[in-house]
């Protein structure tokens, strides 16, 4: 019960690595709110939440609306009475050549991704300062952030805004207000958005396990044990960090 009695916002919650960290916080007894686009995958994902503890809730949104942003607060406030956590999840991605990405592609996963991350966090950072309160923020990233993202430009440059604000906010709201900012950069994981879209074919993902040292895709459960460790109070002197949870394949440049 590592994170009893906190409320817990996961935008993208309906599927991939957004439930299992929903699945995570829940049994380990905190409140969430879950959120996405599509009402029926929420539904769905709150079904099997549910299994685990009743403090779950959905919320209909787009993180690219700032508008949907701040309903998304009040709702979490007035359903659980407070907010604790934000985990910036929600994310867009497509395989293109850099050369083919139309400017309304690369807008929309900048918008998704960098302009979503910062929307929610100044809606939920607000509510902190302004209530008095402390609070957590997870941004979850890509080890391309920092390296290379060669047929993703547009996440990576989005993923390297999200590394540059999580660090930002780090010192700016840590200093001032004592809130957390941090990041986790996830390797490829199964049974995720970019399982599906970034090695789907069998061959790809052979390829892809083979650069990783363990030799094996990680877990999105996983990746929910690493979140609710930052989420608890156990954490509370981590800030600014940006754990990598990748087994050992962005070090990988020279496998034997
Ligand atoms: C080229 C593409 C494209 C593709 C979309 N576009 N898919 N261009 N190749 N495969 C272009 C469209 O042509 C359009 O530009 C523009 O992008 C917007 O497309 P829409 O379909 O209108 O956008 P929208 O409905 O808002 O959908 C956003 C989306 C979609 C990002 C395209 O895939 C989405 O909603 N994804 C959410 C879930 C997701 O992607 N999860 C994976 C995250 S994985 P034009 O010029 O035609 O108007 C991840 C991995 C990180 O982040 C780390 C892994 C290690």
């Amino acid at each position: 019960m590592l994170l009893k009695g906190k409320t817990i916002i996961v935008t993208g919650g309906s599927n991939g690595m957004g439930k299992y960290m929903a699945m995570s916080f829940v049994a380990e007894g905190a409140n969430v709110v879950i959120t996405g686009r599509d009402k029926e995958r929420l539904e769905n994902a709150k079904l099997e939440i549910a299994q685990l503890g009743d403090h779950i809730e959905v919320f209909q949104m787009d993180v690219r609306d700032p508008d949907h942003v701040a309903a998304m607060v009040e709702f979490t406030d007035k359903t659980f009475g407070s907010i604790d956590g934000l985990v910036n999840n929600a994310a867009g991605n497509f395989i293109v050549e850099t050369a083919k990405l139309s400017p309304n592609g690369w807008k929309t996963v900048i918008d998704i991704v960098l302009n979503g991350t910062f929307y929610c966090s100044s809606a939920v950072g607000n509510y902190w300062i302004n209530k008095g309160t402390k609070g957590s923020i997870i941004n979850m990233l890509a080890t391309y952030a920092w390296g290379a993202g060669a047929g993703v430009a547009h996440s990576a440059a989005a993923k390297a805004g999200v590394m540059s604000l999580t660090r930002t906010l780090a010192v700016e709201w840590g200093s001032k207000y004592g809130i957390r900012v941090n990041g986790i950069a996830p390797g490829p994981i199964e049974r995720t958005g970019g399982a599906g879209k970034l090695w789907e074919s069998e061959e790809a993902a052979k390829r892809t396990i083979q650069a990783v040292p363990l030799k094996r895709l990680g877990k999105p459960e996983e990746i929910g044990d690493l979140a609710t460790f930052i989420m608890s109070d156990k954490a509370s002197y981590m800030n600014g960090e940006i754990v990598t949870l990748d087994g050992g394949q962005w070090l990988n440049q020279f496998p034997f």
